[in-house]
């Protein structure tokens, strides 16, 4: 049994995220994190909120809002749908928790100790306009990099490139659209990562497994142009994690807070802690996954993000924990993501374009957006979403394939030998070439989940679900029933447990579904079928079942056809979403 912590990039607390984030890290964590469970390890699972800087200021300043008032709401919000989606997390925390504060003044303490933080006079961005300086994304404009004309102030979505408000061409202000700005000198603190860059990069060297995507993300941002850049982890903003220093305060940077990127990955050391607290627990609970001293060299550390991330996690958030010269565990493993888009063009919040989390779950239930999701994730390119795709891959993948099978076991063993696992006959050659086939699906599906190819997953528990449609077509017990029903019994015995074992297997994947087979089956044995032939055999005859409702409904083209000019976009519907 091994420990293994996973962490979700943090969603912005700024409105309810639509599809794109959560297939770019919530749910393949969460899929990653039930698997390790289902297998008998001993796994933490966190995710949290990211309250702090310009997102959340602006947006509670759409809403109308006191900026802690909207967190605290639009947390309880994304908490429920973080519900809704079956998300196991074992903590859903919050960046803006005591925990967090103590904890980021805590590295920056260490780090300042440690000559590693400097202040610099900057120009900034000021607007006369709005009376204030017009930090990260108060500010938007063209990318120097991409020509992307929304870009804002901190970071071009576009191409990822981390950008300073003073980089962007034709700026304006996010909160006013204000374009008269001006370059004012302000006093800030300076992360000197750029020391930490051999440091880095060894580390990076030696983490020969991680995703080309990732390592190749990193690398540009280590060696491209001036290589390393120094960042900024203060600004001038009312909200955020106090610049202070374990309680001391730095003078001149008095009314000034952290940077967001410099608090939130913090907060996944934060969150734990603050589980331990949920859970009335002591430091070294949290501390056995986080400090090297206390135990956590035998943790197996795994974060998942979407690709504008990468450099925070392989760089930035690295220097902070190198850097403070403390015992923290750092990430082992970094799975990360390219885009999904929707329908021939990018999602988009501002103009209501896709589909966001809430109105997801209003249509059908989690589970078939899981699978789509999950079974279509962007792992080597950008992926898209259409409702043909959707609608093809729920009605077969789910409804004809797996649904179907589960209907058409359980129904048909009802009305010719009662809702009672059926004894008799026994398993011949045929049988046996579904269980070295399954076998072989099997053992490719554990290869692929413990290898977080996502995708490539799915496609294996398919093929499992595949296998026993075959063997159900060409061992028809339906016709054998008519001449052998010894024989049909025993076909139906092995199909009953079959779908057992697919509950067993499919439910990182599909939970609520897999609940319900198992309730339906009137089985609470979860262990993973190690030995597959034993695994299906756990049924005997004369245990009683139940036919479960249809699984999955199909998808008609009446729905799919109204839900693609529902989603299509243009009129602004923002509201919470964000
Ligand atoms: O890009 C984002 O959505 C960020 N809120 C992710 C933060 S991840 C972590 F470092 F906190
Ligand atoms: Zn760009």
């Amino acid at each position: 049994m091994a420990r293994i912590l996973i962490t979700s990039a943090l969603p912005y607390i700024n409105g309810i995220k639509h599809l794109g984030n959560l297939v770019g890290s919530q749910l393949p964590a969460d899929l990653y994190a039930r698997y390790c469970r289902a297998r008998g390890h001993e796994v933490v699972f966190i995710c949290a909120t990211d309250e702090h800087g310009t997102p959340a200021e602006l947006a509670a300043a759409k809403a109308g809002q006191p900026v802690a008032e909207y967190c605290k709401q639009m947390h309880a919000i994304q908490t429920d749908l973080a519900h809704g989606f079956r998300l196991s997390f074992d903590h859903y925390g919050r960046s803006s928790s005591a925990r967090n504060y103590a904890l980021t003044q805590h590295l920056a303490a260490r780090l300042g100790q440690a000559g590693l933080i400097e202040e610099v006079s900057e120009e900034q961005v000021y607007s006369p306009t709005d009376g204030r300086f017009l930090p990260d994304r108060y500010i938007e404009g063209t990318c120097p990099n991409c020509g992307y004309e929304r870009a804002r102030g901190d970071q071009c979505e576009n191409c990822t490139k981390q950008l300073d408000p003073t980089d962007l061409i034709n700026p304006r202000s996010a909160v006013s659209g204000a374009t008269d700005l001006e370059v004012r000198a302000t006093r800030h603190l300076f992360l000197r990562q750029s020391t930490l860059r051999d440091t880095l990069d060894r580390w990076i060297d030696s983490q020969t497994s991680w995703p080309v995507l990732t390592t190749s993300i990193a690398k540009k941002w280590l060696h491209d142009g001036d290589g390393l850049q120094d960042r900024g982890i203060t600004r001038d903003l009312d909200w955020g994690v106090p610049a202070q220093f374990d309680g001391a305060p730095w003078q001149g940077m008095e009314g000034k807070v952290f940077y967001v990127w410099f608090d939130a990955p913090i907060e996944y050391i934060a969150a734990t802690a603050e589980w331990a607290d949920a859970n009335g627990l002591d430091d070294a609970a949290w501390q056995r996954w986080w400090r090297t001293d206390m135990g956590a060299g035998d943790v197996r550390y795994v974060q998942f993000m979407g690709k504008d991330n990468v450099p925070f996690h392989t760089l930035s958030f690295p220097a902070t924990l190198i850097g403070s010269g403390e015992p923290w565990k750092l990430v082992d493993y970094i799975k990360s993501f390219n885009y999904l888009n929707y329908d021939g063009g990018q999602f988009s919040t501002s103009l209501g374009r896709g589909v966001f989390m809430d109105q997801a779950l209003e249509l059908l239930p989690a589970d078939y957006w899981r699978w789509w999701l999950l079974s279509h994730a962007p792992e080597n390119s950008d992926a898209e979403f259409t409702w043909e795709n959707f609608q093809t891959s729920v009605n077969k993948d789910l409804a004809d394939v797996l649904g179907n099978l589960v209907s058409r076991v359980t129904k048909f063993c009802r009305s010719k030998f009662g809702e009672t696992v059926p004894e008799g006959g026994q398993t011949g050659p045929r049988e046996l070439e579904l269980m070295n086939v399954l076998a072989g699906h099997l053992a490719s599906y554990e290869t692929r989940m413990e290898a977080i190819e996502v995708r490539k997953s799915a496609q294996s528990l398919r093929a499992m679900w595949v296998a026993g449609n075959e063997y159900l077509q060409e061992a028809a017990p339906w016709s054998t029933f008519k001449t052998d029903p010894d024989q049909a019994a025993a076909q139906i015995r092995l199909a009953l447990n079959l779908i057992r074992v697919y509950a067993i297997v499919a439910r990182p994947f599909i939970p609520d579904t897999s609940v319900r087979i198992m309730a339906a089956l009137a089985s609470d044995d979860w262990s993973w079928p190690d030995d597959l032939a034993a695994a299906l055999d756990i049924l005997p005859a004369g245990h009683g079942f139940t036919v479960p409702d249809v699984l999955f409904a199909k998808i008609t083209e009446d729905q799919r056809t109204e839900w693609e000019a529902r989603f299509a976009g243009g009129t602004d519907q923002s509201g919470q979403r964000g």
